[in-house]
C-alpha cells in the first residue's frame, strides 16, 4: 500500500502529468484538496473509489482516512493543487506517515506560477532584466512569514516576484514594492490561470490596485511583479546566438 501525493496542476484537467492521471485511475481511495482540484480529475478514479474532499477535515481526520486505507491495503491518491513542493501542507502529512510507517511517493505537478506565465505569454527571466524568480507570499491566518522573509528583502534584488495567497492585500503588496521597483513597474494579476474563468489584469504598481478592486478578484490569483513582465527592451540570450560555442553546436553551428 502506498500514498501517492500528486500535484494536480493549476486547474485545467489536462495540466496534470500522465503519471499523476494514471495513479488516480489506479487508486481505490482519492483524497482531494477542495475546490482547486478540477472535478474532471475525480472522474478518472475507479468506479467504486472512495472519494473524499479534505477541505473540511483537520490533519487528524485526513490521517485517519489514510490509516483506514492502509489497514485495508488500498493505495491512496492524495491530490493537491499545483505542485506538491510549495504551499501544499504536505510536509506535516509526510511526517505523520513517516512516524506511522506508511509508505508514500510524490508526483510533481504544474505550479500556478507556470500556468500564470503561460497565460501572460511571458518569460519571467529575461536577459539583462531579471534572472531570478522569487516565489513568495504575505502573512496569512494559517502561516506567519518568517521574520527575514519580507517582501522588501526580495524586492531589493529586483528579481521577478510571484506573490501567492495575497490578492486580498494587493494594496499592501503594491505599497511595499513601489519604493524598490518604481510606480511604473509592470504588474500582472492572473486569476484562476488555466480554468475556464481565467482572467488576466495588466498594469503597473500605480494602477493595479484599482484594477483588482474594479474586477472584484478576491481569491486564487497570482501577483507577478518585475521589469520582465512588461518590457520588450531586453537582450537576446547567448544560447542561440550564431557565435556561441556549445557542446551540440560547436563553433556556433558553423561547419
Ligand atoms: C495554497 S497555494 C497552492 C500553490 C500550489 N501548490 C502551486 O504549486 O502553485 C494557493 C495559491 O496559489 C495561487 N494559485 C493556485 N492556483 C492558481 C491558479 N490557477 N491561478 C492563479 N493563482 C493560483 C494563488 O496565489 C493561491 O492563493
Amino acid at each position: 500500500m502506498t500514498v501517492h501525493f500528486i500535484g494536480a496542476g493549476p486547474g485545467a484537467a489536462d495540466l496534470i502529468t500522465l503519471r499523476g492521471r494514471d495513479l488516480i485511475a489506479s487508486c481505490p481511495v482519492c483524497l482531494y484538496a477542495g475546490s482547486l482540484i478540477p472535478k474532471a480529475m475525480l472522474g478518472w478514479c475507479p468506479p467504486d473509489a472512495r472519494i473524499v474532499d479534505t477541505a473540511p477535515l483537520d490533519l487528524d481526520a485526513i490521517i485517519a482516512e489514510i490509516e483506514a486505507a492502509h489497514a485495508e491495503g488500498k493505495d491512496v491518491a492524495r491530490l493537491h493543487s499545483g505542485d506538491i513542493s510549495i504551499w501544499s501542507a504536505v510536509g506535516e502529512q509526510m511526517r505523520r506517515l513517516e512516524s506511522l510507517g506508511i509508505p508514500y511517493e510524490i508526483t510533481p505537478g504544474v505550479p500556478a506560477f507556470a500556468a500564470a506565465a503561460a497565460a501572460l505569454k511571458r518569460e519571467l527571466t529575461l536577459p539583462g532584466l531579471a534572472q531570478s524568480l522569487v516565489l513568495t507570499r504575505t502573512s496569512g491566518r494559517a502561516s506567519a512569514m518568517p521574520e527575514k522573509e519580507k517582501l522588501a528583502t526580495f524586492a531589493a534584488s529586483g528579481a521577478t516576484l510571484a506573490v501567492h495567497l495575497s490578492i486580498h492585500v494587493i494594496e499592501q503588496v503594491a505599497a511595499e514594492l513601489t519604493p524598490f521597483y518604481g510606480a511604473d513597474c509592470p504588474v500582472a494579476v492572473v486569476f484562476r490561470a488555466s480554468w475556464p474563468d481565467e482572467r488576466v489584469l495588466r498594469g503597473t504598481l500605480a494602477s493595479i490596485v484599482a484594477e483588482v478592486r474594479a474586477a472584484a478578484l478576491e481569491r486564487t490569483a497570482l501577483i507577478l511583479v518585475g521589469p520582465a513582465l512588461g518590457s520588450e527592451d531586453f537582450g537576446e540570450s547567448a544560447l542561440y546566438s550564431a557565435g556561441y560555442d556549445r557542446r551540440f553546436r560547436p563553433n556556433g553551428g558553423q561547419a
